[in-house]
């Protein structure tokens, strides 16, 4: 009896044993997947901890990098760059421009070209509509189209050539809203333009009213086709 006894009493502990360790499987198990959630979830937290200083930072890296950029920018106008010549230039279709980038090639300026804060369509440019943007443009003397280029220091320069095309046989507007908004005293102004055939006529005598400041020469139309060799005579012809 006490053998059976024994016997039955071992049976029970072997079941409680092979209990304990079946639960504490399950029990590890499942400590595995807590801590893999427990992983997961700590991953996203040190993801969330460290990626948004890092964004911030980046961000803060990126605008410092960008603001080096545009001072770099602004240091290369005028007294900065070392130039005491700038080649100012506004075009709706490439001539004068063209002729601008030689003038600056021939005379070691810098060139700053003026671009419309709203640039003109080919539909805006129709001078065969009566109701197209330049033409209402050319018609209202006191249109003041806005500049979108950033604004240029004109320090340490000493002498500015200012081109354009004609429209309707004076200098787009857009001009006008350039020589206002700057002091060209102690700088010696030169017009040019280019055209489909009309002179420079009063254009530049208008800037220079408009200006109010800053001593203007004449100017001149030049080719849209002049060569360097064209626009050096021309400068060398200049007083
Ligand atoms: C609205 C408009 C008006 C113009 N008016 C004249 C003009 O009165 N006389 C002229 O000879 N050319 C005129 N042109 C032609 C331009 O002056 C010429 O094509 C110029 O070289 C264009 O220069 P850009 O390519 O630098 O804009 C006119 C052009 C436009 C778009």
């Amino acid at each position: 009896m006490q053998r059976v006894r024994l016997l039955i009493y071992v049976a029970v502990c072997m079941i409680f044993v092979l209990g304990l360790t079946a639960c504490g499987a399950k029990a590890s198990e499942t400590g595995a997947v807590n801590s893999a959630l427990n992983d997961d979830g700590l991953n996203e937290s040190i993801t969330a901890d460290v990626a948004e200083p890092e964004k911030s930072e980046i961000t803060s890296t990126e605008v410092d990098a960008e603001n080096d950029v545009n001072s770099e920018a602004l240091e290369q106008n005028g007294a900065v760059s070392g130039k005491d010549t700038l080649v100012v230039v506004f075009s709706a279709t490439g001539t004068t421009k063209g002729v601008a980038e030689k003038i600056a090639a021939i005379t070691d300026a810098d060139l700053y070209e003026i671009v419309p804060a709203d640039p003109y369509s080919d539909a805006d440019l129709n001078w065969n509509d009566n109701n197209s943007r330049t033409t209402k443009e050319q018609n209202d003397s006191s249109a003041r189209p806005a500049i979108g280029s950033e604004a240029i220091s004109l320090e340490g320069y000493k002498t500015i050539y200012i081109g354009y095309p004609i429209w309707w046989g004076e200098e787009p507007r857009i001009m006008d809203t350039f020589v206002e908004s700057y002091n060209f005293d102690g700088i010696t102004m030169i017009p040019f333009c280019t055209s489909g055939g009309s002179g420079i006529g009063r254009s530049g005598k208008n800037l220079a009213e408009h200006a109010g400041s800053g001593n203007w020469l004449d100017g001149d139309r030049l080719q849209g086709s002049a060569s360097e060799a064209d626009i050096q005579s021309w400068i060398d012809g200049l007083q």
